[in-house]
């Protein structure tokens, strides 16, 4: 699904609408150059989760791992640009946080070892505050409808 978003909050919309499908086991991977917007998708999906949108969410730049636990649901933030090779999965316990929600940042870090069914976003920044989103996984996987378009 190829999306047009016009700005920030085009893109929290988009977030919002799929933290309402969100269920144990999802992994979405967020692909896109620095400043796309990866981070600013995943507050806005996990303040929606939290029911919390004043919810403080950082970047795990540095921590590489941010959790948040939400009713009925447990989300991990992963930002993997400092991953130290592919064993560092093990030390920060991705394997067994796919148990929960993932949210994935710098998801070219896994190499061939992404996740199969994970929902994968691209983000390209255009003009300004523009944003093309890429969406691409579920409707293969398992036949879950992806967010429409804002507004739909
Ligand atoms: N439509 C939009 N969607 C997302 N962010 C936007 C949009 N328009 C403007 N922005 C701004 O772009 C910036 C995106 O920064 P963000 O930290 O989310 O990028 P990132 O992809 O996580 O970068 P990094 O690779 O450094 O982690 C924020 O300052 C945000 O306010
Ligand atoms: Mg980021």
């Amino acid at each position: 699904m190829e999306l047009d978003i016009a700005d920030l909050a085009g893109t929290e919309a988009l977030a919002g609408k799929l933290a309402a499908q969100l269920k144990p086991g999802d992994c979405v991977l967020l692909s896109g150059p620095y400043g796309a917007g990866k981070t600013a998708f995943a507050r806005a999906l996990i303040r929606a989760c939290l029911g919390d949108p004043g919810r403080d969410v950082p970047s795990p730049s540095f921590a590489l791992l941010q959790s948040y636990d939400a009713p009925g649901l447990t989300l991990h933030h992963f930002d993997l640009w400092r991953l130290n090779g592919p064993e560092g999965l093990t030390e920060i316990g991705f394997w067994e946080a796919l148990q929960d929600v993932t949210l994935v940042e710098w998801p070219e870090r896994l190499g061939n070892q992404a996740p199969p069914g994970a929902l994968l976003i691209t983000i390209t920044p255009g003009d300004g505050d523009k944003r093309h989103f890429s969406l691409t996984g579920w409707a293969a996987s398992d036949g879950r409808a992806l967010p429409g378009p804002a507004g739909g």
